[in-house]
């Protein structure tokens, strides 16, 4: 019967010559990958699956692009269609060895006219920070497909619209009913940490939460109330800061209801601060610094319980505007599936008991058709506009998301809703980072690069357990948005993400209740499988007061090792790097990360900590990821350079010969 490919030799494989369909090849919108004349059934073709020829062999060979499955016989749907297949046993799975060696995706075809080699051109990557030909070790029970709704630009754009609005009804609720701008990223956090509770339809928006009101969103507006803290430098403005924070704790106990208790502490409070200030004229920086502390201690609990019901009603309408929206947007998805007689709920295939490596996002419902998006490029940015609405991703960045396309999604294969979908996908995350300048980006940043091919080399990762289309490393990750990611790779977000076996990096966006939530599912995946599972988790130290996540880690009994890395010692990758300049790529951390190495037994004895490893782990944190980029050894970049030259690169992907 057939074989997989395990890692059979480098192969100049070039089918070029032998495939009929070379005359069609100069097609410039519709890069293919190298085959035969297509005569397998339908449903094969949308299962991955397409007819190559084996130069090796002279003779014909099945492929499947999403799995990286060969055959020699035609495959039959349903039991080719995983990498693996291993029945579960009363006495628990047994994990396979590793996945083939990766094989180049096949090569699409270039023609020679100048709208081919500009085409090509705008697909070669120039600086890479990905390799995508990492197969990953990550075992999962085999699941049927999301109900999440295909993403289809018209739904997306009211998405956005309505996304900006509440933001703008959350800025002026936080302007009137407090005196205060949004807290920074309040809002981005609150949409992640909304996402760990909420059970609702929309990938993005919160709809059906319990409790309404959000802990994050409340903690953080709470916080800079009277006023915001800033961080100082000096000493007048200091005493500025002092001041502003006795009017504001004056004014706020004075406008709102207080027990009388309450408005005599912070009235006798603020008159002592002010009689302090007019008689001090001798004070240090440190001085203002210790008052302002003292005044904070004596008042802070009065004014919070003072605002407690008014933020609270800002953290509730936003949820209740919120959940209006969902509805909206819903409606109008509906109705687009509607109109191409596309069922809103998908068929339920059973879902046979069997363990697989993971493979990404498929969704239930049938996508509908899409409507054209602009494509043009402005120096190496490629600009997608919908209905005058433009997104720009760099072009690199671009050529990674065909890549990862091609790679992961399995109904279009002649790429036709690519732009669409990546429309979409752009529009998502910037919808997701918010307006600000630099807003989002924090929640964004990544590990370098050298550090991400450490970790796979020493510690076999091969999974990001957070991550985007845009930051990922590695072709399989887990993220936020199923519906948009999926077909770029996602394996959807991380807590419904329940591996077997594996080796995984997690990188969580800043956000304690999503951390703490990531802490609870790994401890309950360490604790439930007796194969090897590693977790390596990379958050910021924060001690004041430590986040329940860490503290969590550090207790763990599945804790191996902790590291800590210094602030301003080590690198992040910029949360924009699929936008911004390659001299903005690389930042320096201003706070302390954890390393903490969350093993199972088996785990442990497989890819743990040993002194030899963490030192070498240490030694390429020493290294700038500055440095990195176009010198990276992927093989993936190897492709992209091969492109124009029409030959295939990489381990050659054909079955060995029985
Ligand atoms: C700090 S970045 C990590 C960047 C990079 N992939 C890494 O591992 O270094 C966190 C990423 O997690 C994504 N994210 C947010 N919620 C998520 C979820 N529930 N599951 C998976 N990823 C999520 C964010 O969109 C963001 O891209």
């Amino acid at each position: 019967m057939a074989n997989e490919n395990h890692g059979s030799p480098r192969e100049e494989a070039s089918l070029l010559s032998h495939s009929p369909s070379t005359s069609n090849q100069s097609q410039p919108c519709s890069p293919k990958p190298i085959r035969l004349v297509q005569d397998l059934p339908e449903e094969l073709v949308h299962a991955g699956w397409e007819k190559c020829w084996s130069r090796r062999e002279n003779r014909p060979y099945y492929f499947n692009r999403f799995t990286n499955q060969s055959l020699w016989e035609m495959p039959v749907l349903g039991q080719h269609d995983v990498i693996i297949e291993i029945p579960v046993t009363p006495t628990g799975p047994s994990v396979p060895s590793s996945p083939s060696v990766p094989g180049t995706p096949t090569l699409k075809i270039w023609g020679t006219s100048p709208e081919d080699k500009q085409q090509a051109a705008l697909l070669r990557p120039t600086e890479v920070y990905w390799d995508l030909d990492i197969q990953t070790n990550a075992v999962i029970k085999h699941r049927g497909p999301s109900e999440v709704l295909p993403p289809h630009p018209e739904v997306e754009l009211l998405r956005s619209q309505l996304i900006l609005k509440l933001r703008q009804h959350y800025r002026e609720l936080c302007q009137q009913r407090e005196g205060i701008e949004p807290p920074r990223e309040s809002f981005n956090r609150w949409m992640l940490e909304r996402k760990v509770v909420d059970k609702g339809s929309d990938p993005l928006l919160p709809s059906n939460c319990e409790p309404v009101v959000s802990p994050s969103m409340f903690r953080e507006i709470m916080n800079d109330i009277p006023i915001r803290l800033s961080r100082i430098k000096f000493r007048e403005e200091a005493k500025r800061l002092l001041f502003k924070y006795a009017e504001a704790a004056r004014r706020l106990i004075e406008s709102r209801s207080a027990s009388p208790d309450s408005r005599k502490v912070v009235k006798w409070n603020v008159e002592d601060t002010f009689s302090w200030l007019r008689k001090d004229h001798s004070a240090s920086k440190e001085d203002y610094m210790d008052r302002l502390e003292h005044l904070r201690r004596q008042c802070g609990p009065h004014v919070s319980a003072a605002a407690k019901d008014s933020v609270e009603g800002i953290c509730s309408k936003i949820y209740h505007i919120s959940l209006e929206y969902v509805k909206r947007i819903r409606e109008k998805h509906l109705a687009i599936l509607k109109e191409n007689n596309i069922p809103e709920e998908g068929e339920a295939p059973e879902v046979e008991p069997r363990l697989v490596y993971c493979y990404p996002v498929r969704l239930a419902v049938s996508a509908p058709p899409m409507p054209n998006v602009e494509m043009h490029m402005e120096n190496n940015v490629v600009c997608i506009r919908y209905k005058g609405e433009m997104v720009k991703v760099s072009r690199n960045y671009f050529s990674k998301l065909w890549l990862l396309y091609r790679y992961s999604c399995i109904d279009d294969s002649a790429f036709e809703r690519f732009l669409p979908r990546v429309w979409c996908l752009l529009r998502r995350y910037q919808m997701m980072f918010g307006v600000g300048l630099y807003e989002g980006t924090g929640l964004q940043g990544s590990l370098p690069v050298h550090i991400f091919e450490a970790l796979h080399r020493l510690f076999g990762v091969s999974f990001e357990c957070f991550a985007s289309p845009l930051n990922c490393y590695f072709r399989q990750y887990c993220s936020a948005f199923p519906d948009t990611d999926g077909y770029f790779g996602s394996r959807g977000p991380c807590l419904d993400f329940s591996p077997l076996s594996g080796s995984f990096e997690a990188n969580p966006p800043f956000c304690e209740e999503l951390m703490d939530a990531m802490v609870s599912h790994f401890e309950k995946l360490l604790e439930s499988s007796p194969e090897p599972l590693s977790f390596i988790v990379f958050i910021p130290e924060w001690r004041e007061p430590p986040t329940p996540a860490l503290t969590r880690m550090e207790q763990s009994r599945f804790k191996r090792h902790q590291l800590v890395l210094p602030a301003f010692e080590h690198e992040y990758r910029s949360g924009s790097q699929h936008v911004c300049k390659k001299e903005e790529m690389h930042y320096k951390a201003v706070h302390n990360t954890a390393v903490i190495f969350l093993q199972n037994d088996p785990g442990f004895a497989k890819w743990g900590p040993t002194p030899e490893r963490l030192q070498e782990l240490s030694t390429a944190y020493r290294q700038s990821g500055r440095g990195h980029g176009s010198s990276s050894s992927s093989s993936s970049s190897s492709e992209a350079k091969d492109w124009d030259s029409g030959r295939e690169q990489g381990p050659s992907r054909e079955p060995h010969p029985t």
